[in-house]
């Protein structure tokens, strides 16, 4: 369907222009930020208000859910697109002194609009022109900022060392300030952890306009902003990242069965074998709704994996332990540790590394996401009573994503991301349309709570986990007549058991006023 996009935009401007003609927290704003940037790197150039002709371009350009830039989403007062660290700091003492919300986008890539949406006057700060990345194979380890994506985080790598690479997400265009402070998970998980597990040092700026590093922020701090999301406890500059060891050539497959193929079989079985593989290994597990030849509708199974090794051996590991599968020589592709980035992306085998450094121009899906864990393997009937919903749904797919390996070896304190040892899989549910319109938008939205009702026999329990990358509204919503800290009780421990209470000791001492807000953020005790 061809959208009316300059329709939106059109009502979208004029909006704009009401909101911030003669805002007086927005002109003393402005006029603040450069007194407090430093004169050698002007911060004119960065600021966008409605008044500039690229203001809707910049700010439609990280937004990745159309959900999100509709006529009637809240918009920003302003945009400051950093381009140095003092204009971080600058944006920070401002806002604070002049009574506007910030909301920090690296990427934009959150699925609730967390990082650009909000319902009282504010500002975005952006990090998009922060992105440089100093590899230093010696050492083997790398500065990125946060404005840096994943793609240009692996490019990058690869023009340094064909024998390194980096554990962290699939999508190329994911910011590294959300995407790691979130956790940050992809296929070397079952080898190396997530993200945060491999992080030796950041770079942030505090509510007092104040940067620290792992010294001197201390190392509850330190622990907090790597996984229990940045965006609570300040402005994340940039990462000390450690790199990691790949072989020169990697293998990838991606084998589809679909239920005529016998995919309930196959993937009942993947249950058992995939969490309990070599740590070498990951295989996601994709069940998407299809029509088969005969035009009818099915569901299909993609085993996407990824072996740190050679084919040869990845076929005599399968057929040992999951022939099933019927994995076979002309389904595997070895390729560069870089390639399969490219690969996991989704793009054909052989596209150009230059995509790596693309980044989209704006969001082209609405979407809804939902996540989940599972402790114990789900029957067949259970897996044909998921296919029946999937079927209802039809614009949906799932990610089963297992764990295992290293995942489990990392206790569930180690950062605030605890959804380690006796996981078998981590599920994401993706519902998607085109359609524009508040009835379809809410359509689909109920469609995924029935889903996740739908599932609540198969999936973790008391509580309900869920991955706080994979961010979602309705958790801790809406719930009876509690406060605002009862509420972040309620997602705080679905995204963080146990650690929740340890993020609210390191808000408090951090962030008392709570300046770092937002819907699912940390509240200070
Ligand atoms: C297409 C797609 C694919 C994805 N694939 C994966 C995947 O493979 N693995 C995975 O783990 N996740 C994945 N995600 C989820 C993703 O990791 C999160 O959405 C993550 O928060 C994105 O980071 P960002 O910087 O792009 O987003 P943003 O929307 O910019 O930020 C997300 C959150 O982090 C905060 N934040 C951003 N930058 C900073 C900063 N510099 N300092 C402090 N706080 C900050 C924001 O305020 C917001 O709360 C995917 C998301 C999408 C849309
Ligand atoms: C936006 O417009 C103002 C006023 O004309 C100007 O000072 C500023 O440099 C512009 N911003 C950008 C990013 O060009
Ligand atoms: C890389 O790391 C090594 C070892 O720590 C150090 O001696 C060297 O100065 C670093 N190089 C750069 C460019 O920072
Ligand atoms: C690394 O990047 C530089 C600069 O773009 C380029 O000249 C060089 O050829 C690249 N090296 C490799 C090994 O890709
Ligand atoms: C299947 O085919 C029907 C009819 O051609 C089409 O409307 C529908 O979108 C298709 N579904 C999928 C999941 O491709
Ligand atoms: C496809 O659907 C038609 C009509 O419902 C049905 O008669 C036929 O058996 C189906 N084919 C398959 C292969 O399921
Ligand atoms: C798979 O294993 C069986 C016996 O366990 C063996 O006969 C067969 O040759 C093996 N196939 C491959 C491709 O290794
Ligand atoms: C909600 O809580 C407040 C404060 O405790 C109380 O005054 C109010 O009556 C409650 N509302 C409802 C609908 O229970």
């Amino acid at each position: 369907m061809k959208v009316p996009l300059l329709a939106i935009l059109c009502v979208f401007s004029l909006s704009i222009s009401r909101a911030a003609s003669d805002n007086p927290f927005l002109n003393n704003f402005l006029q603040c930020l450069p007194q407090k940037s430093e004169p050698t790197y002007p911060i004119f150039d960065a600021i966008y208000t409605t008044e500039n002709s690229s203001f809707q371009s910049v700010l439609l350009g990280y937004i990745r859910n159309r959900r999100y830039s509709t006529p009637t989403t809240p918009k920003p007062l302003a945009i400051v697109a950093v381009k140095h660290e003092s204009h971080v700091i600058a944006t920070v003492i401002c806002a604070k002194q002049h009574g506007l919300q910030i909301r920090i986008r690296s990427g934009g890539h959150d699925y609730e609009g967390l990082s650009y949406v909000s319902h009282v006057p504010f500002v975005i700060l952006d990090m998009f022109n922060m992105r440089s990345i100093e590899i230093n194979v010696t050492d083997e380890s790398a500065w990125v900022q946060a404005g840096a994506t994943t793609g240009e985080l692996y490019y990058e790598i690869a023009n340094k060392s064909k024998v390194h690479g980096f554990p962290a997400g699939a999508c190329l265009s994911l910011g590294t300030g959300g995407h790691f402070s979130g956790g940050g998970y992809g296929y070397m998980m079952r080898k190396y952890g997530l993200s945060v597990d491999n992080i030796e040092d950041a770079k942030v700026v505090d509510v007092d306009g104040i940067i620290l590093d792992r010294k001197s922020m201390g190392e509850d701090s330190f622990w907090a902003i790597r996984g229990g999301g940045g965006a609570s406890f300040g402005v994340i500059l940039s990462w000390k990242i450690k790199l990691v060891a790949v072989p020169a050539k990697v293998t990838v497959f991606n084998v589809k069965r679909t239920l005529e193929q016998g995919a309930t079989d196959i993937i009942y079985k993947w249950q058992f074998v995939a969490p309990k593989l070599p740590q070498d290994i990951f295989i996601r597990a994709m069940p998407q709704v299809k029509n088969n030849t005969e035009g009818n509708k099915t569901v299909e199974v993609s085993f996407i994996g990824h072996f740190l090794g050679q084919s040869g051996k990845l076929l005599s590991l399968m057929n040992e332990s999951f022939p099933e599968l019927g994995l076979q020589q002309k389904d595997c592709f070895e390729m560069s540790w870089v390639e399969s980035t490219v690969f996991w992306a989704d793009y054909p085998v052989g596209t150009p590394l230059k995509v790596l450094l693309d980044r989209p121009k704006e969001p082209t899906m609405f979407f809804k996401v939902k996540s989940d864990y599972v402790k114990e393997p789900i029957s067949k009937q259970g897996i044909e009573s998921i296919w029946q919903i999937l079927l209802g749904i039809e614009k949906v797919w799932m990610q089963w994503n297992p764990y295992g390996g290293r995942m489990s070896e990392i206790s569930e304190s180690e950062t605030p991301f605890p959804h380690r040892a006796g996981n078998i899989f981590a599920i994401q549910y993706w519902l998607f349309w085109v359609e524009q319109g508040a009835d379809t938008t809410n359509k689909y939205i109920d469609l995924s709570r029935k889903l996740y009702e739908g599932m609540t026999p198969f999936v973790s329990k008391s509580p309900r986990e869920a991955f706080q990358n994979y961010r979602d509204l309705d958790i801790g919503a809406n719930l009876d007549n509690q406060t605002r800290f009862e509420t972040a009780k309620v997602y705080g421990r679905k995204y963080f058991k146990g650690n929740f209470n340890k993020l609210v000791r390191v808000k408090t001492v951090m962030d008392r006023q709570n300046f770092f807000r937002h819907e699912q953020s940390i509240p200070p005790l």
